[in-house]
């Protein structure tokens, strides 16, 4: 009996050794070792297909956008707003005016820091955001609240690294006008229960930012699920191209909000009398935007769907498990965040051994973490540590470079101690 028919193909297991062979990079080899990536928390690495789109787009479609009658003029400009299509699908966003191509995830919150935080910010308001926040989701808010007079308040995070949902529940006053929380920790890996907190939020009237940068890549995301007023992600991590991101804004927030950058093709007309805006989304992408890098993150979203979320999510957990098992083994070593419910990665520290040094003997190892504060001191200080190693892993890691990974460590250790 042939039972391999039955098997829905979004239940099968992926396989990784021909995913490997789509990222060229991946078979590098570093200080003559082969490769082992593990630094997908910073950047993830781009797939065939991506390379190749954002090659056709330079040798066969480009031109500027929304500008000419001419035939390359409206091909880039259908490559580029199908790449919108795609994100709009990718999100479940109602409409693409809801989707905003940004330069990243910072780009976007900074864009909603200006645009609708300062508008609506008066001395004494409140923005609620995590102790577990990346710099990109503070001090844009720390900005706003200069300007205003606001200030930030700060949800509780517990020895595991998990919101602290109760106090979180508990900041909300009169004076909260925003809440902005990151879905997945870049720093310790804790998946926000990011649904229950936009319940909360949206109970006391008060819109959410949420800040997916590190979600995307694991977690698929349904805005209209979530119910989130503003999702903020960036392509590079979700194996696109560095410089473009994504705003996702609900429609009715972003038609109130005024533009942030003025210039080309975000107006209808400009005289010296006045100007009048162009419409959603447009309204927020002045000047020439990055073409190739939409087309590029439209091509790592058909990519990553191809494969599946849902498949990528089970691989990674395993991965992740791995990793759990084979550090926790290891003497004086402790890992620095174990929420119950993770992405994959992995931050931790070992006795007598800076993460620094740790870091630099693994790259010669040809083996790739990241090492530091993450930018996310607030987090480093909540633990008392200047900083840790995290090795953060992606679908097409396998359970031999952890196990490399590990074995490197206890190398590392017998050195540094
Ligand atoms: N935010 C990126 C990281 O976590 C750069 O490494």
């Amino acid at each position: 009996m042939n039972t391999a028919v039955s098997v829905p193909t979004d239940r099968l297991p992926l396989d990784v050794e021909r995913i490997r062979a789509d990222f060229p990079i991946l078979s590098t080899k570093v200080h003559g070792k082969p490769l082992a990536y593990l630094d997908n928390g910073a950047s993830s690495q781009r797939p065939r297909a991506v390379l190749d789109a954002e090659r056709y787009y330079a040798e066969h479609l480009h031109a500027n956008v929304h500008r000419g009658v001419h035939h390359l003029s409206q091909v880039a400009t259908d490559a580029y707003e199908g790449a919108r299509e795609k994100v709009r699908h990718f999100l479940n966003a109602r409409s693409t005016k809801e989707i905003v191509f940004v330069r990243g995830t910072t780009e976007a919150i900074n864009l909603v820091a200006q645009s609708f935080a300062v508008p609506n910010l008066k001395a004494g308001d409140e923005i609620i955001v995590s102790r577990l926040e990346h710099h990109a989701n503070i001090v844009p808010w720390q900005l706003a609240c200069e300007r205003t007079g606001a200030k930030l308040v700060v949800a509780p995070i517990s020895q595991a690294g998990e919101l602290e949902i109760e106090a979180y529940a508990a900041l909300f006053s009169a004076r909260t006008r925003l809440v902005a929380l990151s879905h997945v920790s870049n720093a310790l890996g804790s998946v926000l229960p990011v649904r229950e907190c936009i319940d909360i939020a949206h109970r006391h009237g008060v819109p959410v930012l949420i800040d997916g940068a590190q979600a995307v890549p694991h977690i698929p995301v349904d805005v209209q699920a979530l119910g989130c007023d503003f999702y903020a992600f960036s392509g590079h991590k979700l194996y696109g191209p560095t410089g473009i991101g994504i705003l996702y804004a609900r429609e009715a927030l972003l038609a109130a909000m005024p533009p942030w950058q003025g210039g080309g093709d975000m107006i209808l007309s400009v005289s010296f009398e006045g100007t009048t805006y162009n419409e959603l989304p447009f309204r927020f992408e002045a000047g020439t935007p990055n073409i190739a890098g939409a087309v590029g993150l439209g091509a790592a979203i058909d990519y990553v769907t191809s494969l599946g979320l849902p498949r990528i999510a089970a691989w990674e957990h395993e991965l992740l498990l791995h990793a759990t098992e084979e550090l926790s083994a290891i003497d004086g070593l402790r890992i620095v965040g174990t929420a119950a419910d993770k992405a994959s990665l992995v931050s931790f520290v070992v006795d007598g051994v800076h993460p620094h040094d740790l870091g630099t003997i693994l790259d010669q190892e040809g083996i790739a973490i990241r090492t530091g504060h993450h930018c996310a001191m607030p987090v480093m200080d909540f633990f008392g540590l200047p900083a840790t190693a995290r090795a953060s892993f992606s679908f097409y890691n396998t359970r031999d470079e952890i196990s490399r990974l590990a074995a490197a460590v206890v190398d590392a250790c017998r050195l540094l101690r």
